[in-house]
């Protein structure tokens, strides 16, 4: 179900909207990130990892050769990126999917291409790319879990805009 979609014009705002994510995002949730190469996915979750008060000194980026890094914050920050993921076991093989449903807030990016293993109760961000700076991101959740999560965030996003 498609709750909303957004609207960043540059990648600080992009970078606020997952700010605002991370002030209200639960452990268990399952934030799956889906867009082409450079449409903001790692800026999103770096504002997840500001708004979840993860130390400055940890810097999050795309993982080179791991697939999941952790950082700790108000709750752990699980960010998995399948870019490189060769196959689905592979996945299962590093324990991906014990992570859904553990203690910390999940960020996958690339989350399209572990669709059949994921937990069906999730939030789905869709990243378009439609200018130099535009993006515009689609707000999909299922299961009433993650509506609440999405309306919280919509709530945080409401609130930074009016400081
Ligand atoms: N509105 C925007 N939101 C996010 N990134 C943007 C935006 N406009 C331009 N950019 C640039 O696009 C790139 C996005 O990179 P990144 O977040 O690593 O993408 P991805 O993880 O989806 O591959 C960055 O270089 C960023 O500066
Ligand atoms: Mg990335």
């Amino acid at each position: 179900m498609r709750v909303v979609e957004l609207e960043a014009n540059s990648s600080v705002r992009t970078f606020d909207l997952g700010r605002a994510l991370g002030q209200v995002v639960q452990a268990g949730d399952v934030v799956g990130l889906i867009g082409d190469l450079g449409a903001g996915k790692t800026c999103f979750v770096q504002g997840v990892a500001a708004g979840l008060d993860v130390d400055q000194r940890y810097r999050v980026s795309s993982p080179t050769f791991t697939l999941i890094n952790e950082y700790p914050g108000r709750l752990t920050l699980v960010h998995v990126d399948l870019y490189r993921l060769d196959d689905i076991d592979e996945m299962a093989e590093i324990g991906v999917f014990d992570y859904f449903g553990a203690n910390g807030g999940c960020l996958v990016e690339w989350f399209d291409r572990c669709l059949d293993n994921a937990p069906r109760a999730r939030m789905e961000l869709h990243f378009c790319v439609v200018g130099e700076e535009q993006r515009k991101l689609g707000v999909w959740v299922a299961g009433a879990r993650h509506n609440d999560l999405a309306q919280a965030w919509m709530a945080a996003v409401g609130e930074t805009e009016g400081k």
